[in-house]
């Protein structure tokens, strides 16, 4: 069964370094898969976040390459993973430990096909963490989770909670409507990123992404 997720995966994607971190090869659907223009009821998987690389994951696994002591020795807990490229950015940056999650279970499998193209070893986990202590983390990783209102309230109550017992939680996002103007008070900008073209043509609406730290 994960093999034939694997091969799926590989079958419908091409290895792609046409983004902010081209340090790092990811397999990814781009305009030369016949999926990037496929219509919807052609499409062999659901809802197929892991299949790009979002504008926040970008910024995360950038901030990360580009500053390695935020990372190094932490252990890094990389909340919706998609592609995995955060989890492959702290792995290199010499990460204690990685964990890449996703409920998602070909988002995990994306995530290690990734990891292995980038000679990275992280481990991986589709349990839901959100509500959970992490105690076993340092970090907690958050790429382009801000896409919906409700699943924003959740998800930022609870990386508040993180934040209060000494987590550092690091957020990436192009400005989606979830990370509100009143969020935005308890969240301290990083860095700020131009979006590459072939990520614009992708996320309409957006031409920069950004990496921020919850207070
Ligand atoms: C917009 S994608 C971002 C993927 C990746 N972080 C990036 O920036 O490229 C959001 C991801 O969050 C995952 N997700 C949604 N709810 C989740 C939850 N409760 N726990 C873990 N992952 C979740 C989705 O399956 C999806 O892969």
């Amino acid at each position: 069964m994960l093999k034939d997720v694997a091969s799926l995966i590989i079958k419908h994607t091409a290895p792609s370094r046409r983004h902010l971190t081209p340090e790092l090869v990811l397999r990814l659907v781009t305009p030369s898969c016949p999926l990037w223009t496929a219509k919807e009821d052609q499409v062999p998987f659901k809802d197929p976040f892991w299949a790009f690389y979002w504008p926040g994951g970008q910024a995360t696994a950038r901030y990360i390459l580009d500053n390695e002591e935020i990372i190094k020795n932490k252990r890094v807990l990389d909340i919706g993973c998609g592609c995995g490229a955060g989890s492959i950015a702290a792995a290199k940056m010499q990460a204690k430990r990685v964990v890449g999650n996703d409920i998602d279970l070909y988002a995990v499998i994306a995530t290690k096909i990734n990891s292995q193209l980038n000679n990275v070893a992280i481990e991986t986990s589709t349990d839901n963490f959100i509500g959970a202590k992490c105690e076993e983390f340092d970090t907690i990783l958050i790429g382009d989770m801000f896409y919906d209102e409700e699943f924003a309230n959740i998800l930022f109550e609870w990386l508040i909670s993180l934040t209060a017992s000494g987590k550092t939680v690091l957020i990436g996002d192009p400005g989606r409507h979830g990370l509100t103007k009143k969020r935005r008070q308890h969240i301290t900008l990083l860095a700020k990123y131009r979006l590459p073209e072939e990520s614009c043509m992708e996320n309409y609406g957006f031409t920069e992404t950004a990496l921020w730290k919850l207070n």
